[in-house]
């Protein structure tokens, strides 16, 4: 987040105590789920992930964004909001960095089918309001082919963002710099077990992470990937602790929507 003065660092921080307690509230009803930086693992390389966007409202860091075209960028349908801008190219984004390309966006193709009581096809495409400029801090992770295999229990995956670094509800603690961890899949099953009818085998993947952590809140809407392939998103986790260890983290599955994307980016459907 940049802070560029104290009167935009109270005013984000109240717009960001609002969202936390309308998300809480709607969780509450329902169970204890909710939308998710990275506590424990490590910063990254500068720039080693240059696929990696950091979806800005007002200049505060929201939620992550994979690049996967030069305009568009695949995130979590719960981060969308009245006025983003996309961040490109960053490393510390309370910085300036030449790297950094700015990028406002031109069009939100949430999922139709999102729904956010329950948290079903939590994907959103961005359409950027022109291409980013690849180079050697930006640059487009491709999408997993067509041909769908399941992915196995136990492998080992990373995530990556710049959400917050403690444990916890939602305090606004956001990392300055871009970190990284690795989690697990879980079986299906034991996912099913724990998240009963908020985890959809078919559009969901689960994982567990260690006593540290793992993703958090300003987290969602980022990467998990799996032998160097896109395969989720960071949707939810426990809302009063996202390091609960008892609660496996959850991802929407990009496998699942593969054909819903590429309609979006040919332009074949408006939603
Ligand atoms: C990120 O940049 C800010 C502003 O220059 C600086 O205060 C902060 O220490 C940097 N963070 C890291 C982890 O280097
Ligand atoms: C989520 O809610 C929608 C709308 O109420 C419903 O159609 C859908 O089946 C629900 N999904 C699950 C997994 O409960
Ligand atoms: C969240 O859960 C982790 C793992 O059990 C624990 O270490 C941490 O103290 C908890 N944090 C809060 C604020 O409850």
């Amino acid at each position: 987040m940049s802070l560029d003065s104290q009167c935009s660092t109270c005013t984000s921080i109240a717009m960001y105590a609002y969202h936390a307690v309308f998300v809480l509230q709607l969780f509450f009803c329902f169970t204890e789920a909710t939308g998710s930086s990275i506590v424990g693992g490590k910063v990254s390389e500068p720039h080693s992930k240059a696929y990696m966007a950091s979806l800005q409202v007002n200049g505060f860091h929201r939620c992550g964004g994979v690049l996967i075209r030069k305009d568009f960028v695949l995130t979590a349908a719960h981060c969308k909001y009245e006025k983003m801008t996309v961040i490109l190219g960053a490393h510390n984004i309370s910085q300036r960095e030449k790297s950094q390309q700015r990028i406002e966006v031109a069009k939100f193709h949430p999922h139709p089918r999102y729904n956010d009581k329950n948290f079903s096809n939590d994907i959103m495409l961005l359409k950027l309001q022109h291409n980013a400029q690849l180079n050697k801090y930006v640059k487009v992770l491709e999408l997993p082919k067509k041909k769908k295999k399941n992915l196995p229990a136990n492998t080992i995956c990373t995530i990556a963002g710049w959400g917050q670094t403690v444990s916890g509800s939602r305090m606004g603690l956001m990392s300055d710099v871009l970190k990284e961890t690795t989690e697990k899949t879980q079986f299906n099953f034991e996912c099913k077990h724990i998240w009963k009818d908020y985890f959809q085998t078919e559009v969901m993947i689960c994982t567990k992470h260690d006593q540290k952590g793992g993703c958090c809140w300003g987290d969602s809407g980022g990467p998990l990937i799996c032998k160097k392939k896109l395969e989720g998103i960071v949707a939810y986790a426990d809302p009063q602790n996202c390091s609960n260890p008892r609660y496996p983290h959850v991802f929407t599955k990009v496998h699942s929507f593969l054909p819903w994307i590429e309609k979006v980016m040919q332009g074949k459907t408006t939603a």
